[in-house]
């Protein structure tokens, strides 16, 4: 039965509050898919350490985020659920990538090309992102990835680094498939861009009630008034709101926007409130599970144990293909 699972690897960084771009985009996802695949999500910390160089908010926002992951119903009974900096083997397997890839190859990764367009010094850490991640995926031998539309490329490196490894040192590595929720492929952000950490813009996944209000009330609109049709097309407002529904009640609102006679105070008091409908009691789960932080700590070590375990027969495997330990 385990053997038919597919399986389904994914991460995020610990590097703040999540929001609900987060959510829709990835989170959500692991939940809703842990049932049907053999799962292994983790805290990519070691990612992390490119933007955060501070031990206690790195440590603070490891905790906070293991909550978070609990709190939304990830079940580690089901899922096995991680610190990507307890398994070795994503280090380990990450050089082996360095060796087959090439400085042209990596130039092409978004990061790099935004930072370069911006004059900053990119860190080797950035810079090698995408083979750190294809280590993360391929060592557990995935089947899809889900995430949100901006790690799409990387998932393609990732692809390209199997079979470059597949072609040189013999089949290895089966091709993982980004696993991408069109209609939250991007979630925008109180200002429109993208949602996310970087742009302040965002509506944290587990806000108080003020920080919602405030949000939503900082959501730019266009002049049109009360009476008149909204755009749907254009409406952040309505981007953001539409997650929260179900189809049915996403047609009346659609139609209240289509309209006309409801006007953009009205809509904003609308989404505050389905808002605090949806975030209210994955808040109250949240404090319940900080009371006892350290039963969330522990299941993170049992995960870690199961993941080196699978993770290390992938690298005795690939060490063995290609000639670093003896037959
Ligand atoms: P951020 O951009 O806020 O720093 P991360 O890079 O930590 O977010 O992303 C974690 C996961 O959430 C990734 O799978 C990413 O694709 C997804 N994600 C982030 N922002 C959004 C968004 N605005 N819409 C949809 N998915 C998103
Ligand atoms: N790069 C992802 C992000 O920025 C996080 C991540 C790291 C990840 N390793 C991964 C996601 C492996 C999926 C699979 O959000």
């Amino acid at each position: 039965m385990e053997k038919d699972r597919k399986i389904l690897v994914s991460g995020v960084k610990p590097t703040g509050r999540p929001h609900i771009g987060n959510y829709f985009g990835a989170m959500r996802q692991f939940v809703t898919l842990q049932d049907e695949y053999q799962s292994y999500i983790f805290i990519a910390d070691l990612h992390a350490l490119n933007q955060i160089k501070d031990a206690e908010t790195l440590r603070h926002n490891t905790v906070n985020l293991i909550l978070d992951y609990l709190a939304i119903g990830l079940d580690p009974q089901k899922v096995t659920f991680f610190k990507q900096s307890d398994v070795l083997a994503h280090t380990q397997l990450c050089w082996i990538f360095n060796t087959i890839t090439t400085m042209p190859y990596l130039m092409r990764a978004h990061a790099y090309k935004d930072a370069t367009a911006k004059g900053e010094e990119i860190n080797v850490g950035t810079f090698d992102y995408p083979m750190l991640m294809a280590a993360d995926i391929l060592l557990y031998n995935a089947d899809v990835v889900p995430v949100g539309r901006d790690q799409k490329q990387h998932i393609e490196f990732t692809r390209d680094t199997a079979e470059k490894f597949n072609t040189t040192y013999g089949n290895t590595f089966k091709l993982p498939e980004a696993l991408i929720i069109e209609e939250v492929e991007t979630v925008p952000g109180t200002d429109g861009r993208k949602m996310s950490k970087s742009y302040n813009n965002t509506i944290e996944l587990f806000a108080t009630d003020e920080e919602i209000e405030k949000a939503v009330m900082s959501i730019p609109t266009d002049s049109r008034g009360v009476d008149e049709s909204k755009d749907l097309n254009t409406s952040h407002l309505y981007s953001i709101h539409k997650l929260l529904l179900d189809d049915t009640a996403r047609e009346k609102l659609s139609q209240s926007y289509k309209n006309g006679g409801t006007g953009y105070k009205t809509l904003k008091e609308m989404l505050i409130n389905d808002l605090k409908k949806f975030i209210g009691p994955l808040r109250k789960n949240r404090a319940e599970l900080e009371q006892n932080k350290k039963v969330a700590l522990d299941m993170l070590t049992l995960g870690a144990d199961v993941a080196n375990e699978k993770a290390n027969k992938t690298l005795s495997d690939v060490q063995q293909k290609i000639g670093l330990t003896f037959l």
